[in-house]
């Protein structure tokens, strides 16, 4: 547990996917340096992310990476209370990067270890948006591998409520992006697209009944044969038409389901997180359910939206304050539940 009174730094390191990150964050709220090395232009050469190539690059690149963040934050190893890493879920070869290197680190300097859930993480991104937040609130988490609704009670306390039963709303959009032509990464040159056009017809939603999941499958591949329809016509549509009536397909479930939630659990607080709480859509149709359902709506800023350290940084400060502490035999956990 920390001192209360002490000015508690948390280095927190992520390597789960495509980003190389590292940051040092004090007492779980304010950030003292960032920095994030993508290698989103290596990857995009291949069309999506090549799991051998990012392992290889944050090995590259993590030693580095964590010693501009201390160095950015202005302290030495030895001033940290704790050292926080992503130790799943991610790409293994990716996740144990990370991990090795939290491991060495944490025994070199003798540090405390803290094993985070990089969704936990993601939701975390709030607490240094708005230093005041505090749970309880419902949380959408949307990333490129999970869609979840979450009742957060208490710091350490998480239920699952909704979730894809297929495609998360990050794949859905990628996939999409993808068949488009658009190339990588899909979900944000998309919504680029989005934002220059109108949406010509409502996509089919699957929706399943008494429950809050998600299904993006059945309106991804309705995409896809709408694509393919197109072009054996020889049909034109603007590709920002196109663009805006996927998004508006996925934004309309995400906001609909998240009201249902809303309702069900009585909670007045929604905390967004995940790559696509960036989507421009998905924010202004937020913004509308804060002014119709009279309730607070928290988004991090679009950097904390992506994967970054800031948010694992501030993810470990709490599970230290519970006392949450890994061992020396932490593994990468490709497999998570939160
Ligand atoms: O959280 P994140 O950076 O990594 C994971 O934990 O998965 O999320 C990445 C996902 C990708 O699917 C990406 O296409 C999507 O977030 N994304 C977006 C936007 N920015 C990132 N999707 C829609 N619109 C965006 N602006
Ligand atoms: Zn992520």
């Amino acid at each position: 547990m920390w001192q209360e009174d002490k000015e508690t730094l948390v280095l927190g390191i992520e390597t789960s996917c495509d980003e190389t990150a590292a940051a040092v964050v004090q007492n779980g709220r304010y950030v003292r340096s960032e920095v994030v090395w993508s290698q989103v232009k290596r990857h995009a050469e291949f069309g999506g992310v090549v799991p051998e190539l990012a392992s290889r690059m944050h090995l590259e690149a993590i030693a580095k990476v964590v010693d501009l963040a201390l160095s950015d934050a202005g302290i030495s190893p030895s001033d940290l209370s704790a050292v926080a890493v992503t130790h799943g879920p991610g790409l293994v070869g990716a996740l144990l990067v990370g991990v090795g290197f939290a491991k060495a680190f944490a025994y070199r300097q003798q540090k405390r270890l803290i094993a985070v859930h990089h969704l936990v993480g993601h939701l975390a991104a709030n607490f240094v948006e708005y230093p005041d937040l505090e749970p309880p609130f419902l949380a959408l988490i949307v990333s490129g591998a999970h869609s979840h609704l979450v009742e957060v009670s208490a710091y350490d306390r998480y239920r699952l409520i909704g979730r894809t039963r297929d495609d998360a709303a990050g794949e859905a959009f990628d996939k999409i992006a993808r068949a488009m032509g658009l190339g990588y990464p899909g979900g944000q040159k998309l919504d680029k697209l989005a934002q220059a056009g109108t949406p010509v017809f409502d996509l089919p939603q699957t929706a399943f009944p008494d429950s809050l999941d998600f299904s993006f499958s059945g309106l991804k591949t309705a995409s896809l044969n709408w694509l393919h329809k197109l072009e054996q016509r020889g049909e034109v549509v603007a590709k920002e038409d196109i663009a805006a009536t996927v998004q508006k397909a996925i934004v309309d479930q995400l906001v609909s389901h998240t009201e249902a939630a809303l309702h069900q659990s009585r909670l007045k607080k929604l905390v967004v997180a995940g790559g696509v709480a960036a989507n421009s859509g998905l924010r202004d149709a937020l913004f509308d359910l804060k002014a119709r359902m009279k309730i607070e709506v928290m988004l991090p800023r679009i950097a904390w939206c992506t994967d970054n350290a800031v948010m694992i940084a501030s993810a470990g400060y709490f599970l230290g304050q519970h006392g949450e502490f890994a061992s020396l035999d932490l593994n990468a956990r490709p497999v998570l539940a939160m």
